[in-house]
């Protein structure tokens, strides 16, 4: 499944890209009190529609490599713990949180507080995923930022 871990590892800067996008989207449009037009609503499913892909992603990872019956032994070491129940459990929290934001930018609502409910509820998530994501500083469970060597000189299995 390195396969799989590699587009993981690399998927994850279209989500850091488009959650960017629209949580800039809905700061803006609060700050220039603008109307709310179909370009919000699509930076919101966007977003949402490439958190569906990294669960799936995900999922296939937690399940192929055996995450799940790492526990509960495992919980006392932290790179374990991590990625056991940690991150699945803040990403799917993301995943719930990106869908609620996109799903509310279809119901009719003044623009401003369209705009608030979507920077407050994508402000969480694009939180609640940075704090979530293995990045190469952490100790115990940090992981590359970009696994090109994988994909350009095999080792894919
Ligand atoms: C939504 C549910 C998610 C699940 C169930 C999930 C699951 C996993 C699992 C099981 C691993 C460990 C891979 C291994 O077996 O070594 C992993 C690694 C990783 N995940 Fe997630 N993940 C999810 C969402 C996300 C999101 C939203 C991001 C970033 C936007 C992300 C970024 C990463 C990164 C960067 C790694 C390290 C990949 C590597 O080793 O190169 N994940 N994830």
């Amino acid at each position: 499944m390195e396969f799989v871990l590699v587009l993981h590892n690399l998927f994850r800067w279209a989500v850091v890209v488009l959650m960017v996008y629209a949580l800039g989207r809905m700061v803006g449009g609060l700050v220039q009190k603008r109307e709310f037009t179909g370009q919000d609503r699509k930076a919101l499913s966007w977003f949402a529609i490439s958190m569906d892909v990294q669960l799936l992603l995900g999922l296939v990872l937690y399940i192929s490599n055996g995450w799940w019956s790492t526990l509960p032994g495992g919980m006392s070491q932290s790179a374990v713990r991590f990625f056991a129940v940690e991150h699945l459990f803040m990403m799917v929290i993301a995943w719930v949180l990106a869908h609620v934001a996109a799903r509310g930018a279809r119901v009719s609502r003044l623009a401003a507080a369209q705009f608030k409910r979507g920077a407050l509820l994508t402000g969480i998530t694009v939180l609640v995923i940075l704090l979530s994501i293995p990045w190469p500083w952490a100790a115990s469970h940090g992981r590359p930022l970009f696994r090109l060597a994988e994909l350009w000189w095999g080792g894919l299995g």
